[in-house]
């Protein structure tokens, strides 16, 4: 029996252009947070940076040929914002916009759709110097940079994202200070939020102006589902607001046009400053969601931890260590069952939007065997798992029309450095030689079929 999938599902593999380009001053590129970050000692756990990282922007034809290979249908990667402006706003860098020129007609010569993503978290070093997303101005700047990329590539691109994980952008660059560009003050956070969905309005415009009818706009969001540890008043309260923190605080804007209330009144006057026409513009009509699923959130109530709430699930990895299957080399626990409560949730409580899942996938230790083959068995069961929940949630009405595996090549993961394989390709870091996982050539598959068949092991 097969679970088949609706017709013209778009298959694919993300990517985004920090983790993968290299040529970080190569053709006029300008600086980014991320080159700044990332050689700040101590901030990437392995020491490396993405100078060089899978080298794609030389190896672009080669990634593509393996994409043929595998047999995607669309692709999803984001253009580095310094390699078109360098200085994030004046003269625009033409060698940096033909390389994406370059790689979209690669792309579609090879019979791969392009979906682009215009801002994975490289924003221009020199804007961040003026005070980065915490200033309102960057929103026009990131607006003049969409309208030029989109000038650019719109007569071949229809599929766009304006932002991947505004939450990490705000919330882990600038309260946790754990991503670029490294600050640690919620109140920042909280507004830079407020801009970055502003700027995801003002982008949403300008698409459309030099878009056409096929031209179809929407946002990725990292989405979590958020289970109490308890029964208790304490836990379930907490629970709500790290629903309200994570999840809520980008959905109800975009989709009811307001933050949520209790957040609201839990920041008190950390709460962002937002003019008039403000939520209009965040609520703007979009085409999609794009979804990022990776795993589940437990959550306990402790008035000593940050938002006074604990996460469990990263704290009883010596339980789930017995357990290896079921936690990843991130000390992300593997809940399948998420994605589909997630999309149901969507469903239910959000207007039911179009939704692709632009990002899943799992870290796991590869290794090439004498045979030069990577037999990475654990990752199909991952994939498999979330792609029948994916199902599942079709078969009950959700609009779910793709799925993207994070992804294509083993990559720089941010403060992971090159020490966390995501991909459906192996890559060696120090030769560049990229082998295709047993993942990949599973993954082809199921593209070919376009469905996964119910035995546990699918041949
Ligand atoms: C997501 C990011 C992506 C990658 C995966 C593992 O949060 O969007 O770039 O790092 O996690």
């Amino acid at each position: 029996m097969m679970k088949a999938f609706p017709e013209g599902f778009w298959w694919g593999v993300a990517e985004a252009s920090y983790q993968i380009e290299g040529a970080y001053d190569e053709d006029g590129k300008g600086e980014s947070i991320w080159d700044k970050f990332s050689k700040i000692p101590g901030k990437i756990q392995d020491g490396s940076t993405g100078d060089i990282a899978c080298d794609h922007y030389h190896r672009y034809q080669e990634d593509i040929k393996i994409m043929k290979e595998i047999g995607v249908a669309a692709y999803r990667f984001s253009t580095a914002w310094p390699r078109i402006f360098p200085l994030g706003k004046g003269p625009v860098n033409q060698r940096g916009l033909d390389f994406y020129d370059r790689l979209v007609d690669g792309l579609l010569k090879a019979g791969i759709e392009p979906f682009i993503t215009l801002y994975h978290w490289d924003l221009p070093q020199a804007l961040q110097e003026e005070g980065g997303w915490a200033k309102r101005d960057t929103v026009s700047h990131f607006k003049e940079y969409v309208a030029e990329v989109s000038k650019k590539l719109g007569d071949r691109v229809h599929y766009w994202i304006t932002h991947n994980e505004p939450w990490v952008t705000a919330f882990l660059g600038h309260y946790t200070g754990f991503m670029a560009p490294g600050i640690k003050d919620l109140s920042t956070a909280i507004q830079v939020s407020h801009h970055l969905l502003l700027s995801h309005g003002q982008a949403v415009q300008a698409l459309r102006e030099n878009g056409d009818k096929e031209t179809k706009v929407g946002i990725t969001l990292n989405l979590h589902p958020m289970h109490s540890a308890s029964e208790s008043k304490e836990d379930k309260e907490a629970t709500k607001r790290y629903d309200g923190y994570l999840n809520r605080w980008f959905l109800d804007p975009i989709y009811k046009g307001c933050y949520p209330e209790n957040m609201i009144a839990y920041y008190g006057e950390k709460a962002p400053r937002i003019q008039a026409q403000d939520m209009d513009l965040i609520s703007v009509k979009t085409d999609f969601l794009g979804v990022n699923y990776y795993t589940r959130m437990v959550i306990k109530a402790d008035a000593r931890e940050p938002l006074g709430i604990r996460i469990l699930t990263r704290l009883t990895h010596s339980q789930l260590k017995d357990s290896y299957e079921w936690l990843t080399e991130m000390n992300w626990e593997v809940y399948p069952e998420g994605l589909y409560e997630i999309l149901r949730r969507l469903h239910s409580d959000y207007e039911a939007p179009t939704i692709y899942v632009t990002e899943n996938g799992v870290a796991l230790p590869d290794e090439v065997s004498k045979e030069g083959k990577v037999d990475d068995q654990r990752r199909i069961k991952f994939l498999r798992g979330h792609i029948i929940q994916a199902h599942r949630a079709i078969q009950e009405g959700v609009n779910l029309r793709g799925y993207f595996v994070w992804s294509l090549l083993d990559d720089f993961e941010w403060p992971w450095g090159l020490s966390k394989r995501f991909g459906l390709t192996y890559v060696d870091h120090t030769t560049q030689n990229r082998i295709i996982k047993a993942s990949g050539h599973w993954y082809g598959r199921v593209i070919a079929k376009n469905g996964i068949s119910q035995q546990t092991k699918d041949k």
